[in-house]
């Protein structure tokens, strides 16, 4: 069967284009905002934010981007209404059992940020699985962060420097900023290029703090129910006409 998915990735470019981002990341952002624009429950802004997530990825491989993150629940998410919550994570035990198998089957290798020890036994069970079943698939890696939040993970690797040190397996004067980096969540995973937000709000609110350092950012007016491919585009080309310095001379 021909799925939106395989035919993006039949679209996409052989070679990448020189201007384009290898990473991008997304703060997914306004689910509530366009819900309550049509006088809906909130969590039908979220229902529709999940179809966004699924255009996200087919554009993602249309554009040839390899690294995708996608923030879809902050630690600081869990202050919201328990209904609210109950709503969110049911949404993702959903998403989980429906759309891996496609994104497995097409290439995707999945991978998981954040506390996963939060959510219910079940649903830590498919994270897990996902990410084993997916293991071996390059053609885009996808990191969803879930109950994520950069200080937490900050501090989580300043923790278990300091057990290294204690335990004598770590030379506190050898530390460097990659060494650092490998005991973040995101090993392995390369800096954003690109960091979008939706919904016209401009703040990073607790999402990859460290590794955002030299990420270019956009905000976009768009709740992100109603982003779709010609935005991800819009945001490709803006991205294509920065000049990234890395704090050099400019040339
Ligand atoms: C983003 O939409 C989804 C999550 C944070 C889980 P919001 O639910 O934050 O929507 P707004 O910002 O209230 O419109
Ligand atoms: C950030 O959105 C988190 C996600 C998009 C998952 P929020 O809506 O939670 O952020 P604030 O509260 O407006 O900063
Ligand atoms: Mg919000």
């Amino acid at each position: 069967m021909r799925t939106a998915l395989s035919q993006a990735i039949a679209e996409a470019p052989a070679d990448l284009s020189a201007t384009a981002p290898r990473h991008v990341a997304i703060i997914m952002d306004g689910n509530g905002r366009w819900a309550a624009s049509r006088h809906l429950p909130r969590v039908a802004g979220h229902r529709e934010g999940a179809r966004a997530v699924r255009r996200t990825i087919e554009a993602a491989m249309r554009h040839g981007v390899k690294w995708l993150t996608i923030y879809a629940f902050s630690s600081e998410n869990w202050r919201r209404s328990a209904g609210e919550v109950l709503d969110l994570t049911g949404l993702l035990r959903q998403y989980l059992r429906t759309e891996i198998a496609e994104l497995a089957s097409n290439g995707v290798r999945l991978r998981f940020i954040g506390d996963r020890t939060r959510f219910d036994p079940d649903i830590q069970q498919d994270l897990t699985q996902a990410e084993r079943g997916t293991s071996g698939n390059s053609r885009l890696n996808l990191t969803v962060a879930l109950s994520y939040g950069a200080r937490a993970e900050i501090l989580a690797a300043a923790r278990a420097m300091g057990e290294a040190v204690r335990d004598g397996k770590f030379d506190p004067d050898a530390l460097t900023e990659e060494g650092f980096a490998q005991f973040l969540s995101t090993d392995g995973i390369p800096d954003p290029d690109l960091i979008i937000r939706t919904s016209g709000e401009q703040r990073l609110s607790n999402f990859l703090l460290w590794q955002a350092a030299y990420a270019e950012l956009a905000f976009l007016d768009v709740l992100w129910p109603d982003f779709t491919e010609a935005h991800f585009a819009a945001a490709m080309a803006d991205y294509s006409r920065r000049e990234r310095r890395f704090g050099a001379r400019p040339a």
